[in-house]
C-alpha cells in the first residue's frame, strides 16, 4: 500500500502538476503545438492572398494582357448608351425562332428576369413596387429597340438593370431576346 501512494506521488503527481501548468498557462493566441511540423503549416498560399513573391502582391496571378480564357466570346461594347446603338448597328441574333430556343428563352426569362419584368414582361414582377418599376416590353420605344440593343442592354445592364452577363450565357442571351420578341407580339 506504502509503495503504491509513493508511486503515485512519484509519476500521477508530476504529470497532474505539469499538465495543468501546461493547459492553464496556453498561450491561446499562438499556434499549439503541432507534429509534424512540416505537414501541419502548409508553405502553400492561399488564391485571395497576399504574396510577397510576386511584384504585384497578389497570389492569384492576373490573365496576361491581350490573352482570352477559352471558350470565352468577349463582348467589346461599353456600358453606355452610344455603345447599346452601335451594338444594335453591328449585331445581328445568331439563333432563329425555332420552338427549342423559344423554350429555352422562356425558361431563363422566367428563372432570372420575371421577378422585376413580369411573366408576360409588363413591368410588374413579383419585386414590384419595392424595387423601381422597369418599362413595359410592349412599349413603342422597347419595341423599336433592334436585337442588338436588347443583346446589350442584357448584358452590360442599364441604370438599376443589372448586368446579366456573369450569369447568363452568350447564347442564352440571344435566346431571352427571342423570347422578348414573341412577347412583344402578345396581344
Ligand atoms: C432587379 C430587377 C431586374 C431584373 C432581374 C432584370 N431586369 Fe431588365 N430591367 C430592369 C429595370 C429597372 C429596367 C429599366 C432600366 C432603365 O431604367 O434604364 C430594365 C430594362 C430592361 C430592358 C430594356 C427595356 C426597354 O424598353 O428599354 C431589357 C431588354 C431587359 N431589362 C431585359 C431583361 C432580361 C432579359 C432580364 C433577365 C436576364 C432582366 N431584364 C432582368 C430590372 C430588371
Amino acid at each position: 500500500m506504502k509503495t503504491t501512494l509513493t508511486w503515485f506521488g512519484y509519476i500521477l503527481l508530476p504529470v497532474v502538476v505539469l499538465g495543468g501548468m501546461m493547459i492553464f498557462f496556453r498561450d491561446v493566441t499562438k499556434r499549439n503545438r503541432e507534429y509534424p511540423i512540416q505537414m501541419g503549416v502548409s508553405p502553400a498560399y492561399r488564391s485571395q492572398t497576399v504574396n510577397e513573391s510576386f511584384p504585384n502582391g497578389l497570389t492569384t496571378q492576373l490573365p496576361v494582357a491581350g490573352t482570352i480564357a477559352r471558350g470565352f466570346k468577349p463582348f467589346h461594347y461599353d456600358a453606355t448608351p452610344e455603345e447599346a446603338k452601335r451594338a444594335g448597328a453591328e449585331l445581328t441574333n445568331p439563333f432563329n425562332d425555332s420552338a427549342e430556343n423559344l423554350e429555352r428563352g422562356k425558361y431563363i426569362f422566367t428563372k432570372s428576369c420575371a421577378v422585376c419584368h413580369g411573366p408576360t414582361g409588363a413591368g410588374d414582377g413579383p419585386v414590384i413596387p419595392k424595387f423601381p418599376n422597369p418599362p413595359s416590353f410592349k412599349t413603342e420605344t422597347s419595341r423599336a429597340l433592334a436585337d442588338g440593343e436588347l443583346f446589350h442592354v442584357i448584358t452590360r445592364g442599364r441604370n438599376n438593370m443589372p448586368a446579366a452577363e456573369a450569369n447568363v450565357s452568350t447564347e442564352d442571351r440571344w435566346k431571352l431576346v427571342l423570347y422578348i420578341r414573341t412577347l412583344q407580339a402578345q396581344e
